[in-house]
């Protein structure tokens, strides 16, 4: 037993693992964070205080949140030879890969943070990997629009900063638009951590091997930018756009139901919420907020709207209990923001960083953890006699 949550003996036996930072019910769309709703924490919260509260078990009082965001801030900028390390890049490369290589290559610069036997060290390059992604998805950014980067201006918030060095120019003063900062904030918050997912699985399996901090979250990154994964909020919009109009609903619709067709309704589904993900509630009600406060018309929120509604009565997604998850209505407030569709994922790398540092460091600071060596159930031929190529 602890608190209210009871362990299923059998449940716990197949569990990958065990952790205190993320609880999950599927059924009934909650999701926790060291205890606390991901509603309140959306609503009441800063990204840096939950990035806190997933890296130290409680929310911080004043004097610990101004000491935590001063630590992040310092470690904001990137060493000048990884500012090089971008123009080994095509223009054109998706923003996922340039930030799956900058983040492995952090692994080739802070060797003073890689000792993880040393929990100083640890929380060293914790912060570093959380200061710096930020820096990273908008150098990526400003590479594939070939405008010079921005260095983080350490008087903004974390994610001012990151509004600031993405769609800022050294030519004109850009001032932070509250209303966006703190929208993205939000989306920040609803992407932090979320138990054992599949990028998160990576990270700590990479990690049990004790291999470099950096390198795994780059490991992180290549898993999350898979479209059943990550990728989903870049694939949802562009279905939407490719939707284009209610009219043309019931056509996607018949498709996903369809077995022959491959094509599944992007930002629906989940492997563990068999109810509505909590974060896609927070999330819609973002999107009204965003669109009332910067005047935006954008006809693909009405097909969103539309489209779950439509979605939520049909028989086959009631039956398989499938409900709009925190990707499907991400990309349209990112849209809104000016995000081009190719830096979806990479936001969502860039606040999922907290959860897997944090998971991290969970798993490593466990004194009995062990290498991970998932099991498998065999099931090629029995064992037979080599035959000479000449035989056969
Ligand atoms: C994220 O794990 C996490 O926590 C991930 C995440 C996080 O924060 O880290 O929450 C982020 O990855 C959210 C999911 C984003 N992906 C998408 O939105 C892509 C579209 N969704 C699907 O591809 C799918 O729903 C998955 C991959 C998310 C889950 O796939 P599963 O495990 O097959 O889902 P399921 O077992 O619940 O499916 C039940 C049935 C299946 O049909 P049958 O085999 O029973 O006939 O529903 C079907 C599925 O084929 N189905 C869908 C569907 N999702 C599942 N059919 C149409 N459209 C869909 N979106």
């Amino acid at each position: 037993q602890t608190g209210t949550f009871t362990y299923d003996p059998g449940f716990t036996s197949t569990a990958s693992c065990e952790s205190g930072l993320t609880y999950i019910d599927g059924d009934q769309g909650v999701l926790l964070h060291r205890g606390y709703p991901i509603g309140q924490l959306a609503e009441q919260s800063s990204f840096m205080e939950v990035a806190y509260l997933l890296l130290n078990g409680e929310l911080p009082n004043g004097q610990e949140l101004d000491k935590f965001n001063s630590t992040i801030t310092r470690h904001t900028m990137l060493h000048e030879q990884l500012a090089t390390f971008y123009r080994g890049f095509r223009r054109d490369a998706h923003p996922m890969a340039v930030m799956c290589g900058v983040a492995g290559a952090l692994s080739a610069f802070y060797h003073d943070s890689t000792d993880i036997t040393d929990p100083q060290q640890r929380m060293i390059a914790s912060h570093r990997l959380i200061a710096k992604m930020p820096t990273i998805a908008a150098m990526a950014y400003k590479y594939s629009v070939g405008q010079p980067f921005l260095y983080p201006d350490n008087s903004l918030s974390y994610t001012g900063n990151f509004l600031r060095m993405t769609f800022g120019v050294p030519a004109e003063q850009y001032e932070v638009n509250p209303v966006v900062e703190k929208a993205l904030d939000r989306i920040f918050i609803l992407h932090a951590d979320h138990e054992q997912n599949a990028s998160t699985s990576t990270v700590r399996l990479a990690g049990s091997s004790g291999a470099n901090p950096f390198a795994c979250i780059a490991a992180g990154i290549a898993c999350l930018w898979g479209p059943a994964h990550g990728g989903a909020n870049e694939a949802a919009l562009n279905m939407l756009h490719e939707i284009g109009r209610p009219e043309r609903i019931p056509e996607f619709i018949a498709r996903a139901k369809d077995k022959n067709d491959p094509f599944r309704l992007m930002g629906f589904g989940h492997r563990v919420y068999k109810n509505y993900d909590p974060r896609a509630t927070v999330m819609q009600k973002t999107v009204r907020e965003v669109f009332e406060s910067l005047g935006v018309n954008d006809p693909v929120f009405e097909v969103a709207l539309r489209l779950e509604e439509l979605a939520l009565k049909d028989d086959y997604f009631v039956e398989k209990k499938l409900f709009p998850n925190v990707d499907f209505y991400s990309g349209v407030i990112l849209s809104a923001i000016g995000f081009p569709t190719t830096m979806f994922t990479a936001l969502f790398a860039l606040a999922r960083t907290v959860g897997w540092v944090a998971q991290w460091n969970e798993m490593i600071s466990d004194p009995e953890q062990k290498i991970g060596r998932p099991r498998q159930l065999y099931t090629g031929p029995t064992q037979r006699d080599y035959v000479p190529v000449g035989q056969r």
